[in-house]
């Protein structure tokens, strides 16, 4: 084999076991975290730990720790417990994302939904305890306020309903039939993008980094984020039930706006390739140090779940 290709290789293994020990760690601190909450109902509890520790691939939080360690050299508590957060954020957006009033889905990752594993009622309840739960842990577990009002800022413009929520009411709201370019933009920038970029920005600001350096970190995870939902896409389209651990097919089957339905599979790649170069370049101006973010669009690009 040429030594081109087998340096891909060590790299793409090194790469991995670097995100399994960010997902170790995130997955650490998650249940350190919810071993202390002893007053939330058993059931709720119970709910809520199914969906935090039930294998997603923890990309969000190994990025608020990447940022982070960039611009200090470490991964100090705030980056631990904004991972955390981000996380938790994250999986009560899927949990209501899986509801028969939403996408309507009965797997994820691999296993029943939270509203097939327990019932409706606890889904949306366990969805709205993570969300507030997260802003909570912010306030609470970190010492600097200031950094804490500035992670629960970034954290809130992007998940609540100017980010994430806008994203996911076009979502409902924009059947592909009539749909355009910008309003698909609109979608996955919102629903998606923004809370790659408040990844980033929380590394950055529990790092320190000064205004430069988290501009380009939020660029770089904006970029990163839209590249993300379009692979999402693309698998929904060409990945198995089996290999992605939620219903395949589904977005055509609800006649979705998305981008291999709207441009079409070729071209749909074409623009998540532009976009990983995008995000390689906002990185321009960091060392060596940058290169397992670098590292982790060039992945992105070949994900199968
Ligand atoms: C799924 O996100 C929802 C999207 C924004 C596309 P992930 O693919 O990161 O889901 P998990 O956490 O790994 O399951
Ligand atoms: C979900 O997008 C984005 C969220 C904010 C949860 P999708 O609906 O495409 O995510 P999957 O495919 O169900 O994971
Ligand atoms: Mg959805
Ligand atoms: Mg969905
Ligand atoms: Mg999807």
């Amino acid at each position: 084999m040429e030594t081109d290709a087998l340096e891909k290789i060590r790299q793409s293994q090194s790469f991995k076991s670097a995100l399994a020990v960010k997902a170790a760690l995130t997955g650490k601190v998650l249940e350190e975290l919810m071993a202390d909450q002893t007053e939330i109902p058993q059931q709720l509890k119970d709910a809520m730990n199914y969906m935090l520790q039930s294998g997603g691939k923890r990309i969000r939080s190994a990025m608020v720790m990447w940022c982070c360690e960039l611009v200090c050299g470490k991964i100090n508590r705030p980056a631990q417990i904004a991972a955390a957060a981000i996380e938790m954020i994250h999986t009560y957006s899927l949990i209501h994302d899986d509801l028969p009033a939403m996408d309507d889905d009965d797997m994820r990752r691999g296993q029943p939904s939270c509203h097939k594993a327990f019932d409706e009622a606890t889904a949306i309840l366990a969805g709205d305890a993570l969300l507030t739960l997260a802003f909570e842990l912010l306030t609470i577990e970190i010492d600097d306020p200031a950094v804490a009002v500035r992670m629960v800022r970034t954290l809130s413009e992007a998940s609540g309903p100017s980010g994430m929520i806008a994203g996911q009411v076009a979502d409902m709201n924009s059947p592909h039939a009539n749909g355009s370019m910008e309003r698909l933009q609109y979608i996955h920038m919102n629903k998606t993008a923004e809370m790659f970029a408040a990844a980033a920005a929380l590394g950055a600001i529990a790092g320190g980094a000064d205004e430069k350096q988290l501009g380009a970190l939020v660029e770089y995870g904006m970029k990163i984020g839209m590249g993300f939902q379009i692979a999402d896409d693309l698998l929904d389209v060409t990945a198995s039930t089996e290999d992605l651990g939620k219903t395949a097919g589904k977005d055509s089957e609800q006649g979705k706006l998305t981008y291999p339905a709207l441009v079409g599979m070729e071209k749909s790649r074409e623009i998540f390739e532009q976009l990983t170069c995008q995000a390689v370049a906002a990185l321009q101006d960091f060392d060596r140090g940058a290169d397992i973010l670098r590292q982790l669009g060039i992945e992105l690009l070949n994900r199968t779940k």
